[in-house]
């Protein structure tokens, strides 16, 4: 196999490459761009400020910065964390977890590249099972992790409105296609790319099929709760012993130091620990240094309800009050935004596809997200698809207001030309 031909087996999955790629471009660029793609969290200047502060303690207590650069942690991840969270999480909602129940990973996305290929995929009897995503959409990172064909399965969902313009998506618990060979449940809650929020009922209805199907049901909790608790309704922090829980330091404004926290049983924590050493040695423990405190003293859920939770409702009822005032004479429809800090908007009968309508917004300077990426598993052909797009609002109101006004000119266009 020539070179070039070893390069295409990853560079011929587009999705995420290209998601990232624009992302580093548009913040690195001069040009002013309205980047409204990637998952970038806004800079949250009380957030921020404790992050400062606490590098600025570990740079003058003796001896923390120097272990901080100079050791690696053990596979499991740094363990003073992990005891911390441990502590809180037990403390504050009564799980019985100890360190043995917590691995650290290099961000939530190597954690779900390691756990899909543990539970799906080929296994040396033969035999191949799934991961089931009971919701699609979902996260366009999953798209490309299996590591063979024919990994993920799911079904469409059913739509509801909520007024003239406004959609939710539900599981329907009825058409999920449930066979011998699933072998995982997944779901982000809340999900990106549409911002819903499953109901603690819907969870406790997966968490018993999960059992009755006698597989993990994997909670990506990226914006969940309790940290980032970026859920603008009320929901229950939830764990069982055949829950795995991901979560991340990223949303609460850590992306760079990439810190994936896996909450499991005791034995799919040795395995990721295992993967870890394999692949990394031992994850990075940089981002762990910096939340320990906050962990440790259980302030990271004030911060996260108190601060966090408010800052992003407040965006999305911002951009929700733009996205209607710019689109609302067309057949546009949102989808109603409980959690994440992205909004989905559903062009009906669009006359290109989302893909095409992503370059359009691109040659304009307007970043989004096309929505045909975000159905991993999703087999059959459904116009739909190709009719949304994701927008994150995170940004500064410059960039996402403008952004808006941009995308709802071509968009126009694009329905005046019937092209
Ligand atoms: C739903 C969801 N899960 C997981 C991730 C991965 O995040 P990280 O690897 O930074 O922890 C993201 C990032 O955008 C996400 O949106």
């Amino acid at each position: 196999m020539r070179l070039s031909s070893f390069g295409k087996r990853f560079t011929s999955h587009a999705g995420i490459l290209d998601l990232m790629k624009d992302l580093g471009q548009a913040l690195a660029t001069a040009e002013r761009v309205y980047m409204m793609g990637g998952g970038n969290p806004s800079y949250i200047p009380e957030v921020q400020q404790r992050f400062r502060a606490s590098m600025e303690r570990i740079l003058q207590e003796e001896g923390v910065f120097e272990r901080m650069i100079g050791n690696y942690a053990p596979p499991q991840g740094e363990m003073e964390f992990i005891r911390a969270l441990a502590d809180l999480l037990r403390r504050e909602y009564g799980w019985p977890i100890g360190p043995e129940n917590i691995a650290l990973t290099n961000g939530s996305q190597n954690a779900f590249f390691f756990l899909f290929n543990m539970f799906a995929g080929v296994f040396p009897d033969g035999s191949s099972k799934k991961i089931l995503f009971p919701l699609t959409p979902e996260y366009i990172g999953y798209a490309d992790v299996g590591l063979s064909d024919n990994f993920f399965v799911t079904t469409r969902p059913e739509i509801t409105f909520v007024d003239d313009h406004t959609f939710k998506y539900h599981i329907d618990f009825d058409a999920l296609p449930i066979g011998e060979d699933v072998g995982a449940i997944c779901v982000s809650r809340p999900t990106n790319p549409t911002g819903n929020v499953l109901t603690d009922e819907e969870v406790q209805r997966l968490s018993a099929l999960a059992h009755q199907l006698d597989v993990p049901l994997i909670l990506d909790n990226a914006y969940g709760t309790p940290f980032p608790h970026i859920i603008f309704r009320e929901v229950t922090p939830f764990w069982d012993d055949h829950v795995i829980l991901l979560m991340s330091l990223s949303k609460l404004g850590l992306p760079g130091p990439r810190t994936g926290i896996i909450i499991a049983r005791e034995d799919v924590i040795q395995g990721i620990t295992a993967l870890n050493a394999i692949t990394n040695l031992t994850p990075n423990s940089v981002g762990a240094y910096l939340a320990r405190e906050l962990v440790a003293s259980g302030e990271i859920i004030e911060l996260s309800r108190d601060v966090i939770r408010p800052y992003y409702q407040r965006k999305a009822e911002q951009a929700l009050e733009w996205v209607h005032e710019a689109l609302d004479d067309l057949p546009f429809y949102v989808h109603v935004p409980e959690g994440a800090f992205f909004l989905w908007l559903w062009f009906k009968d669009l006359p290109i596809t989302s893909r095409e309508l992503y370059n359009r917004l691109k040659e304009e300077r307007v970043i989004v997200v096309p929505g045909e990426y975000f159905f991993p598993g999703f087999e059959g052909e459904w116009a739909h698809m190709y009719e949304c797009i994701r927008m994150n609002y995170a940004q500064d109101e410059e960039t996402v207001r403008t952004g808006i006004r941009l995308l709802s000119q071509v968009v126009h266009r694009v329905y005046e030309h019937g092209k």
